[in-house]
């Protein structure tokens, strides 16, 4: 393993919370709310309908999205890249049209994918993981198809107060006993989560040459979901 790949694994052990069992679990077991109803309608409404379709999954986690529609599709051709080892060993047995490849998207090489080959991908929480999304981004603009589409969903930057609230939400702060461990994992904690407006993602896809088919605020305006095109 390179170091640069040993670097971000490191960086993201840390920030998934220092457990990676738990924070593969903590995947499977909120599986259904990121791929709920809305989220399938959003698929489904700006991705390809029909043909062998190639189709990619971002920081695939578990793989549990592309398990669902490798089970629903025999005949699209799909893909999960994945850089953490806690969470490439939850997935267990691929059915035969998934394969699953190990890939820092801090600095994907061109040839992750051939050279429009994708006819669509998915990036589900994973662009606040990154150090940054710009590589990436050019990166698929060369594998998506013309055409080819992005959906991406994220959380982005909400007031320091409303986490802090939410994050401790029977503590008064003005008065209550606290810790300072417990207070810099929370400020460390809320500055990775809170990197981007949703303006910033779409207008770091649009410098990077995307076009925005679609956005739509979720929960509560603590994350955004976007169709972005390959033109
Ligand atoms: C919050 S999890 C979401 C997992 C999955 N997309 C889902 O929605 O259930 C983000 C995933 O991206 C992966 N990831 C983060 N940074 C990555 C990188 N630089 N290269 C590859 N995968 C990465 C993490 O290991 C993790 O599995």
């Amino acid at each position: 393993m390179s170091d640069k790949l040993n670097e971000t694994r490191r960086y993201l052990e840390q920030h998934h919370g220092g457990d990676g069992a738990k924070a593969a679990a903590k995947t499977v077991s909120t599986h259904e709310r990121n791929h709920d109803t809305d989220f399938w309608a959003f698929w489904h409404a700006h991705t390809p309908s029909s043909g062998a379709l190639n189709i990619a999954d971002l920081g695939c986690g578990p793989a549990l999205f592309l398990k669902q529609l490798a089970s629903k599709h025999p005949d699209y051709s799909l893909t999960g890249i994945e850089i953490a080892p806690y969470m490439l060993a939850h997935i267990d047995e691929c059915p035969s049209n998934l394969d699953i490849r190990i890939a820092d998207l801090n600095s994907p090489g061109e040839n992750v994918f051939a050279q429009h080959s994708l006819d669509a991908c998915l990036a589900n929480m994973l662009i606040h993981e990154l150090f940054q999304p710009v590589m990436l981004f050019r990166a698929l603009r060369n594998w998506l198809k013309p055409g080819g589409i992005l959906i991406l969903t994220d959380m982005v930057r909400q007031p320091l107060d409303t986490f802090l609230r939410h994050k401790f939400p029977q503590v008064d702060f003005a008065t209550a006993p606290l810790n300072a461990p417990d207070m810099n994992d929370s400020f460390r904690d809320y500055f990775e989560h809170n990197r981007y407006s949703a303006e910033d993602i779409a207008n770091l896809l649009k410098l990077c040459g995307f076009e925005i088919v679609a956005q739509e605020t979720l929960r509560e305006s603590r994350a955004t979901r976007i169709a972005a095109r390959n033109p």
